[in-house]
């Protein structure tokens, strides 16, 4: 079967109640706990996807026993210290960022040195930036051209607590340096620029000894040495960045409804709701509830006619990184010029996504004025493509979010779509494309 989805039309009006997949960030950090925990986890909605099977197969490789079937997945931790470390080990964390740098964490004091590979995009990305503070523990590492995938990690018996400063805003980094930290004797201090919590919110929930200020641009945390952590039973909650693109499709398109249910609302994640509403577009929350720490809750959107522009401010940033391509498509349809800056980790993802917005909104015949760090982009409320303009995305780099992003673009805009790489979507929504056509089938 090609790897391509041809859509040459829009998509028509709906009212639907429907169901995404599970988190990913929640999955992915199920499964490595899990495999610290001394027993059986059980973990009910975990996302089935190349990402978070690749975690599963890791802490296979790590010696971990993993049983799934369709009800339930369940992990036979050995506790904390039960990974049996193999000669010459390699780790494949494929297309995932999040598993490359996490796993990494863990493995600061490894016995034996163990080898890290990815696919061809996370083979691009910096794994420096996580490398640099986990060499401070003691832990030695080997990179291609000092940055990059493939590279050799050699634990170290002797680690030490560091202070560290993360000040991009990644959660990947904050997160590998909490779990080397578990590992090590002392206490290690970081000050982290705001981004998603759930490691954090899962050390308190298991009873870690972690202690968190917050305040007002960053975090203080404090993580002492973990001598057991507890069974994980999880109901994980969906994701709200699989979550964002039908948010979108449905605040675009004419006269709809939908209700999404059950959606981690993660007040660290839910930066496409604060922005879209900034916007204009009418989303309700009902239901909310708090699960294991987290929050959570269905969400309501409802089609949106007058579009604003938006000056984005850059604090909402690190909440809804993973959706702005969609929500460019927002800006595409507002009134007026729309401005979002300091976005430069936009261009550390799966594939370059500015430079990517650029190319999708061009296509679309918006005017866009990029930088590294910032777009500009000049809303059309009007915008309609005739059937007769061929737009063809590939983005070579197995990017999930530039192919939903792009199908979302067709279905609203129209035009004549070619859109590649289709496969890219089993990294993080299998069935994206199937809940599209059971929107069209209203
Ligand atoms: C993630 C953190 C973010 C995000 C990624 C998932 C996580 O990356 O883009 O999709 O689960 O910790 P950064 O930490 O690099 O910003």
């Amino acid at each position: 079967m090609p790897n391509v989805v041809k859509i040459t039309n829009k998509i028509g009006s709906f009212t639907k109640t429907i169901l995404v997949p599970g988190d990913k960030s929640l999955s992915i950090r199920w499964v490595l706990f899990s495999s610290l925990a001394k027993g059986v986890s059980k973990a009910k909605n975990l996302l089935m996807s190349e990402d978070v099977l690749a975690a599963i197969d890791a802490v296979k490789k790590l010696g971990i026993k993993v049983n799934i079937n369709r009800k339930e997945c369940k992990i036979y931790g050995k506790g904390i210290d039960g990974y049996k470390y193999k000669k010459n080990l390699t780790i494949d964390a494929q297309n995932s960022g999040t598993l490359g740098r996490l796993i990494l964490g863990l493995l600061v004091n490894s016995p034996e040195t163990i080898n890290l590979v990815g696919d061809k995009s996370l083979s691009k990305r910096d794994f420096k930036r996580v490398s640099e503070p986990l060499s401070k523990f003691g832990a030695e590492f080997k990179l291609r051209n000092n940055n990059f995938l493939p590279l050799k990690i050699n634990g170290s018996s002797n680690l030490k607590a560091i202070k560290y400063i993360e000040n991009k805003g990644s959660a990947q980094c904050k997160s590998s340096v909490i779990f080397a930290a578990m590992r090590t004797d002392g206490t290690t201090i970081i000050k982290a620029k705001k981004s998603r919590n759930h490691t954090e919110l899962l050390c308190k929930h298991l009873r870690l000894p972690i202690f968190i200020k917050n305040n007002k641009n960053f975090d203080e945390i404090k993580i002492q040495k973990v001598k057991k952590i507890n069974t994980l039973n999880y109901d994980i909650p969906s994701d709200i960045s699989s979550s964002a693109f039908f948010i979108v499709l449905t605040a675009l398109s004419k006269n709809s409804e939908l209700i999404i249910k059950n959606v981690n609302i993660n007040p660290s994640r839910t930066g496409v709701i604060t922005i879209l509403k900034k916007m204009g577009v009418k989303i309700i929350l009902k239901n909310q509830k708090t699960y294991k720490g987290e929050k959570k809750a269905d969400v309501k959107v409802i089609s949106t006619k007058n579009i604003k522009a938006i000056n984005c401010p850059a604090k909402l940033n690190s909440g809804a990184i993973d959706e702005f391509l969609v929500i460019f498509l927002v800006a595409a349809k507002a009134k007026g010029i729309s401005y979002f800056k300091n976005l430069g980790e936009l261009n550390q993802k799966e594939s370059p996504r500015l430079k990517w917005a650029e190319k999708i909104l061009t296509n679309l015949g918006i005017k866009t004025i990029t930088t590294n760090n910032s777009i500009k982009i000049y809303g059309n409320p009007d915008l309609n493509l005739s059937l007769k303009k061929k737009i063809n995305i590939k983005s070579y780099l197995k990017d999930h979010r530039v192919f939903m992003t792009s199908v979302i673009a067709a279905l609203i805009f129209g035009g004549k779509w070619t859109i590649h790489d289709k496969d890219s979507i089993n990294t993080s929504f299998p069935n994206f494309l199937k809940i599209i056509e059971n929107l069209k089938n209203d």
